[in-house]
């Protein structure tokens, strides 16, 4: 037969275009990474260089070949979410409580694949959770329309942890949801042994849902002889077992990278700003109490179109003394939302604040994402000053803990939620950003 040419790259008229198979595993699941499009550049993509050349026709190549199928038998990566039924098919629900590998239509297969051929998601989800925070668990299992799991997780009186799954989770997909939140060791404790339970009992997949992760702000060596306890933690969580972590705003975003399973890193910054929009507030200024925390600060700022601020702050020792030195920024007669990715002591907000009533800013928010709240951050933010105190539900809070100032909590409960929806369909987490 004779041979042609075509001018696309990498196709031959009267031969078959060559099928590049997706990359598979022994495990099946793999495969639902394979195949879609990806961007891989290199620095001087728009040069004529003869490695660019190639990147680019390499690319369309590619993209002419598979297009967006992904899946054996060239089905969608939309049309399997579709036949799975996560939320954009309209199939019924709770449809994410039940057991994925099999088609809503009634056969045991997906997409028109059999199971054998098909790509393997989990059976049933699961959610659990330790004693950190169960309102939030049993929040987020409301908006799933589905129970919370039973599980045992208590103390001995050697201080030991135990810990029992009251439900059958073999094959399950398994969401362990678990802030590490005071008292910080014990509930790592309980976590670590939860996912170590999960793993014995055969769970098919593990994600552990992080709403706070401590140890944070120990991502660096920054003085001589200490440890970086980030990633010590990290390197627990997936020693344990976790195939996947899901949390909400790291203190550094690196955090992501101490880990070598997928991290979710969820971010309250758009709630936020929602909220500090809905009080049409005059003039505002968003007001980073740092320069690390300047980033999520322009978050909240761009979303109200306001302009930012920052406090030039710096902590002499490891006492938990934060001084601020100076403002950056216009904030005078200006409505001030303080952002902070955390409060533990008040530290840091009491000295934003003292150099706003300084500005004379003429009224002050506070925002934080992950209220600690220990020591005398009470007694510092309990003042008038403070026109509201505004945080999310990633930690506990006694209910009644401030009298004077007036407080607003944020729940994140159905963004987990709604992510926990994603990973367990196949959906995208990063649409949730938008
Ligand atoms: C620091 O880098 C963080 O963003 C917070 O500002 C800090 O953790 C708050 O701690 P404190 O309330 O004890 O000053």
């Amino acid at each position: 037969m004779a041979v042609k040419r075509s001018g696309r790259p990498g196709s031959v008229e009267g031969v078959p275009p060559r099928i590049v198979r997706p990359y598979r595993s022994a495990d099946t699941r793999c495969a639902a990474r394979q195949g879609g499009r990806c961007e891989v550049r290199a620095s001087n993509a728009g040069s004529s260089s003869r490695e660019g050349r190639e990147g680019r026709e390499g690319r369309e190549g590619r993209e002419g070949r598979e297009g967006r199928a992904c899946y054996h038998r060239g089905t969608s990566v939309d049309g399997l979410r579709g036949r799975l039924g996560d939320g954009r098919a309209g199939v019924r629900g709770p449809h994410w409580a039940t057991n994925a590998r099999r088609d809503p239509g009634g056969d045991d297969s997906v997409g028109g694949m059999t199971d054998a051929e098909s790509v393997t998601l989990y059976r049933e989800m699961a959610v659990f959770t330790g004693n950190a925070h169960r309102a939030f668990a049993e929040a987020v299992c409301r908006h799933l329309e589905m129970p919370l799991g039973r599980c045992e997780v208590f103390e001995f009186s050697n201080e030991n942890t135990f810990v029992r799954f009251l439900d059958n989770i073999r094959d399950r997909d398994v969401f362990l949801i678990q802030p590490i939140a005071s008292p910080v060791n014990t509930r790592l404790m309980e976590l670590l042994i939860m996912i170590d339970a999960a793993k014995r009992a055969s769970a098919g997949r593990i994600t552990a849902v992080i709403p706070y992760f401590a140890y944070g702000r120990s991502d660096k060596k920054d003085q001589p002889r200490i440890p970086i306890t980030a990633r010590l933690v990290a390197n627990f969580i997936e020693v344990a077992g976790a195939d996947r972590v899901l949390t909400m705003d790291l203190h550094a975003g690196q955090i992501q990278g101490f880990f070598n399973i997928p991290v979710d890193e969820l971010h309250a910054q758009p709630h936020l700003a929602e909220y500090f929009r809905s009080l049409n507030l005059p003039r505002p200024v968003v007001v980073a109490t740092d320069v690390g925390g300047a980033k999520g600060a322009r978050d909240v700022a761009e979303r109200l179109n306001a302009e930012l601020a920052i406090v030039d702050k710096r902590r002499t020792s490891n006492n938990e003394q934060a001084e601020a030195l100076t403002m950056i920024g216009e904030v005078s007669d200006r409505d001030a939302i303080i952002i902070d990715d955390e409060i533990l002591t008040g530290g840091t907000v009491a000295s934003a604040l003292e150099l706003l009533r300084r500005h004379k800013a003429r009224s002050i928010y506070v925002g934080t994402i992950h209220p600690l709240f220990a020591g005398p951050a009470f007694e510092r933010l309990d003042t008038p000053d403070v026109s509201e105190l505004v945080y999310t539900d990633t930690v506990p809070m006694a209910e009644g803990a401030f009298t004077s100032v007036s407080t607003h909590v944020l729940s994140v409960a159905p963004y987990f939620g709604d992510a926990i929806h994603r990973i367990h369909t196949g959906g995208s987490v990063g649409e949730l950003f938008r």
